[in-house]
């Protein structure tokens, strides 16, 4: 469990353990920002979102099986930056990971604040691909981490609720860029879910 937490903790940030980097050296190339779609005339989500899905170029739908669904809360700061909460439950209790999402001259596309302080990450962009602010958002990430280039997508939800149409959406979004079933997770439940 111990592991399974420093896991997550690392994919929030975006950093991986070596191991796991020497058992994927083949990682499918992530695709030019141009080719990613952004949501047309973005504006500025808020609260609080469960994570329902997720795929990457690091991702192993074998090895992740069981990662379960967590929620990441947005809140836009004056300079419309973003705080972004990610809580996980363990051990009883809730852990909390904060980043800051700072905005770039492309609405709906951000940079990771206080990038020096993440070691080995050299270059952090994300960008809300598409959304309806009220049942789903699916975000595009894209890192250079010790020269190697991951990107990862997510899906959210405000509910737990995985509808087969997002789920279905997820998936083609995850293909056009390049990803296989095999690089798709959709975390379950947590047992001390409410
Ligand atoms: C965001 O985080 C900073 C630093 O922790 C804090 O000072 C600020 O009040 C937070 N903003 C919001 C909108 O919660
Ligand atoms: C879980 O929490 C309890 C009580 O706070 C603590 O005593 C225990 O060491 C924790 N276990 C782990 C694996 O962190």
């Amino acid at each position: 469990m111990a592991l399974g937490l420093l896991w997550l903790g690392l994919v929030l940030l975006g950093v991986l353990q070596t191991q796991a980097l020497d058992s994927t050296p083949n990682l499918i190339p992530a695709p030019p920002l141009r080719r990613v779609p952004l949501q047309p005339d973005f504006q500025n989500f808020q609260g609080k979102w469960y994570v329902l899905g997720l795929a990457g170029n690091e991702f192993n739908k074998e090895k992740h099986r069981q990662f379960k669904i967590y929620a990441t809360t947005y809140e836009l700061n004056d300079d419309n930056s973003y705080n972004v909460t990610s809580t996980l439950a363990w051990n009883q209790t809730c852990d909390h990971w904060l980043r800051i999402f700072i905005p770039t001259s492309r609405r709906g596309q951000y940079t990771l604040g206080n990038i020096e302080r993440y070691t080995g990450i050299q270059r952090y962009v994300l960008r809300v691909a598409a959304t309806d602010y009220t049942q789903f958002a699916m975000l595009f990430f894209k890192k250079i981490y010790r020269n190697q280039e991951y990107f990862k997508i997510t899906l959210y939800g405000r509910t737990k609720e995985l509808t087969p149409k997002l789920k279905e959406n997820f998936i083609s979004f995850a293909k056009s860029l390049g990803l296989t079933d095999h690089h798709i997770i959709f975390p379950i439940h947590q047992c001390m879910d409410k």
